[in-house]
């Protein structure tokens, strides 16, 4: 599986030949000012939540690409206005798309649209694939549902906020893959803002100390899981 990371909680993964892009939010930040957005490819687009910073260019990539949106019911109804493909989850999801499954699962955060409207429940992505699987947490503090992934599936990767404040810190996103049971993980939500803007070096030696290795890759850098 190809991983590229766009910035923030932005990043695409490919399975199969499809390119999976989730939480696009790429014009807005200052960090990824050298991705160019109409290059960015999908073939379906995941939100794990309704705010601006994990929608802000989904509609826009959604209308160039024609992607198939799988969103929480409401944020895919906003989706669906603007003209997008959708498939609405909520969580317990599980639904089965071309050459992958996809799991909705629990997050604890809050979740509006831009323009103020309810966007439902807040979630993760759990990823199944003949490729291998992988976690993404959306923003969410830890919780102990977290354990039941590491239970259910094996995963190749996950793909954890730990910028604090709104999120997750570096010590919860460790006890966190902890719960789920995984060693190799890529580190999101961290320096957009002020609030969240975390010592590199430091992150890294404490996963290290937990046995387990956090990736941090430049907007536009890429991995192989
Ligand atoms: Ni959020
Ligand atoms: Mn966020």
């Amino acid at each position: 599986m190809n991983f590229t990371y766009y910035g923030h909680a932005c990043f695409a993964v490919e399975i199969g030949g499809k390119t999976l892009l989730f939480d696009p939010f790429i014009t807005p930040n200052p960090l990824a000012a050298a991705i160019k957005i109409d290059t960015v490819k999908a073939d379906y687009i995941l939100l794990s939540h309704g705010h601006v910073d994990h929608v802000a260019d989904a509609p826009a990539i959604a209308q160039r690409t024609g992607a198939l949106v799988i969103a929480p019911f409401e944020v895919a109804r906003w989706m669906e206005k603007q003209g997008a493909k959708i498939h609405g989850v909520n969580p317990g999801g599980g639904p089965g798309f071309d050459g992958f499954k996809v799991k909705f699962v629990n997050a604890i955060h809050s979740s509006s649209l831009p323009d103020g409207t309810y966007g439902g429940c807040p979630g993760g992505f759990v990823i199944t694939s003949a490729e291998g699987n992988f976690y993404y947490c959306g923003d969410t503090a830890l919780t102990r549902d977290m354990e039941l992934i590491g239970e259910r599936d094996s995963l190749n990767f996950a793909v954890l906020c730990i910028g604090g404040n709104f999120t997750m810190d570096v010590d919860d996103a460790i006890r966190c893959a902890e719960m789920i049971r995984c060693d190799n993980i890529v580190g999101v939500h961290y320096d957009t803002f002020p609030p969240i803007k975390i010592n590199h070096e430091q992150a890294q030696e404490k996963f290290k100390i937990a046995g387990k290795r956090l990736h941090l890759l430049p907007p536009g850098g890429s991995l192989k899981f």
